[in-house]
C-alpha cells in the first residue's frame, strides 16, 4: 500500500487532508510492508524512530478511515463550507432522553399547560420524564425529539412570547436552579448535533439554539428555515430588534452540528466545525446570559427537531 492511492477521487483527497494532519499526509510515505505495526516499539528505538513509527501508524489509520465507506463528506462550493459527516455517540432508544443526554444542565419548557416546566431533577436518568407528543426518545435511533404542534392544533406560549416552544433552558447543574453567566468570562460554549426534520413555515424558521439575556430579550437566536437556511439573529439592544446574518445551508432532515460561543465578550457561531463567524452585539454590553436549545417555533405550522448531542461548556 502506498500513499498515492490509485482511484483517488477529489473527495477522498479532501477527506484525507481534513482528517490527517497536513505534515503526515504530505511528507511521509507509507512503507510497502506494514508489518512494523505488529512489532511493539523496541527499547532500542531512539525518540526520532518512535515518533516516525507514530507518524506511520497515524497515517495508516488516517488512510483507512478516509477510505472507509462510512465516511462521505461533500464540499459545498456554493456555500464555501465543508459539510463533514458527523459521528453521533451511541444513544439507547429504550431510555428517556435523560438516559442519553446530560440533562442536569437543563429544565424543559413545554408548549402545553400553564405552560408546563419540567425540572432538571425530573428529566434526568433513563427513567426520566418524557411525553409522546412533545419530548421523547426516537425508538429507531435514540435521538431526543422535540415537537411543537401547529398553532391550529393549540399550543401555549410563555408570557413574553407569541410563539410556542419545546425547549431546554439552562440551569445550575448542581442545584437545578435557574442560572446566568458573565459573557466576559470564558469558556461559555454550546455544542449541538441535530437534524431538523420539520422546520416551521416562518421566514427565518425554527429557533434551534439561543443565548438569552437574564431578562426579557435574547442575545441571539439561531434559526433554521423550511428551505434549510441557517440564520443568526442578534439583538441590537436590550430593548430588542434583531440583525440577521446568514450562517449556512443544510438540507432539511440532514444531521449537522453547531457551536455558539459568548466568551471574552465576543459572540460567535459556526456549523459543521467550520470557521467561527464573529457577530456584532452592537449595544449589548455582555449582559448576564444563559443558553437555550430545542424547538422554538416561529410560524404557524408544526416543527420537529431531533438531537444527537447537546454539550455545554463553562
Ligand atoms: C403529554 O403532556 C400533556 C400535557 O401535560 C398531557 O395532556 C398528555 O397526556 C401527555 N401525553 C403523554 C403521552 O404523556
Ligand atoms: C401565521 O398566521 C397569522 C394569522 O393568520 C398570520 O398573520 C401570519 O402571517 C402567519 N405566519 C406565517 C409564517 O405564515
Ligand atoms: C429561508 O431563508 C432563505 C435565506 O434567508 C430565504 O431565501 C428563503 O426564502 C427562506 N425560506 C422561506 C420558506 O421563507
Ligand atoms: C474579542 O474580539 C476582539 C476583536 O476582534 C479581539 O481583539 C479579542 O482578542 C477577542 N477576545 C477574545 C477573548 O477572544
Ligand atoms: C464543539 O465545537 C467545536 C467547534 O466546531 C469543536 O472544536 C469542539 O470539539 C466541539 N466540542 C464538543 C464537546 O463537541
Amino acid at each position: 500500500m502506498s500513499w498515492s492511492v490509485q482511484e483517488t477521487s477529489a473527495r477522498t483527497t479532501l477527506l484525507v487532508a481534513i482528517i490527517c494532519p497536513p505534515d503526515s499526509s504530505r511528507s511521509h510515505s507509507i512503507p510497502s510492508h506494514p508489518s512494523y505495526i505488529k512489532q511493539p516499539p523496541s527499547a532500542h528505538q531512539t525518540p526520532i524512530m518512535r515518533s516516525r513509527t507514530a507518524i506511520y501508524v497515524l497515517t495508516l489509520i488516517c488512510l483507512t478511515t478516509a477510505l472507509s465507506s462510512t465516511l462521505s463528506g461533500t464540499f459545498d462550493a456554493d456555500q464555501g463550507n465543508l459539510q463533514l459527516p458527523i459521528k453521533a455517540a451511541a444513544l439507547d432508544p429504550s431510555c428517556a432522553p435523560g438516559g442519553n443526554f446530560d440533562l442536569s444542565y437543563w429544565e424543559l419548557q413545554l408548549p402545553v399547560g400553564k405552560p408546563d416546566v419540567i425540572s432538571s431533577a425530573r428529566l434526568q436518568e433513563c427513567w426520566g420524564y418524557q411525553n409522546a407528543s412533545y419530548f421523547f426518545t426516537d425508538q429507531s435511533d435514540g435521538t431526543m425529539v422535540m415537537i411543537v404542534p401547529a398553532k391550529s392544533d393549540g399550543c401555549v406560549t410563555t408570557p413574553d412570547s407569541e410563539h410556542c416552544r419545546t425547549e431546554l433552558r439552562e440551569v445550575d447543574p448542581s442545584s437545578g436552579e435557574l442560572i446566568s453567566w458573565d459573557p466576559n468570562s470564558s469558556p461559555n460554549r454550546l455544542n449541538v448535533t441535530l437534524s431538523v426534520t420539520t422546520p416551521d413555515d416562518s421566514l427565518h424558521g425554527t429557533v434551534i439554539g439561543q443565548i438569552h439575556i437574564d431578562g426579557i430579550k435574547p442575545v441571539c437566536e439561531l434559526y433554521y428555515n423550511s428551505t434549510g437556511h441557517i440564520n443568526m439573529g442578534v439583538e441590537r439592544s436590550e430593548e430588542g430588534g434583531q440583525t440577521h446574518t446568514p450562517i449556512g445551508f443544510v438540507e432539511v432532515g440532514t444531521m449537522f452540528s453547531y457551536q455558539i460561543k459568548y466568551e471574552g465578550g465576543n459572540l460567535s457561531v459556526n456549523y459543521n466545525g467550520g470557521e467561527p463567524q464573529v457577530l456584532n452585539t452592537n449595544d449589548l454590553d455582555a449582559p448576564p446570559s444563559y443558553f437555550k436549545v430545542g424547538n422554538y417555533n416561529q410560524g404557524n405550522s408544526s416543527s420537529d427537531v431531533h438531537f444527537y448531542s447537546v454539550v455545554v461548556t463553562h
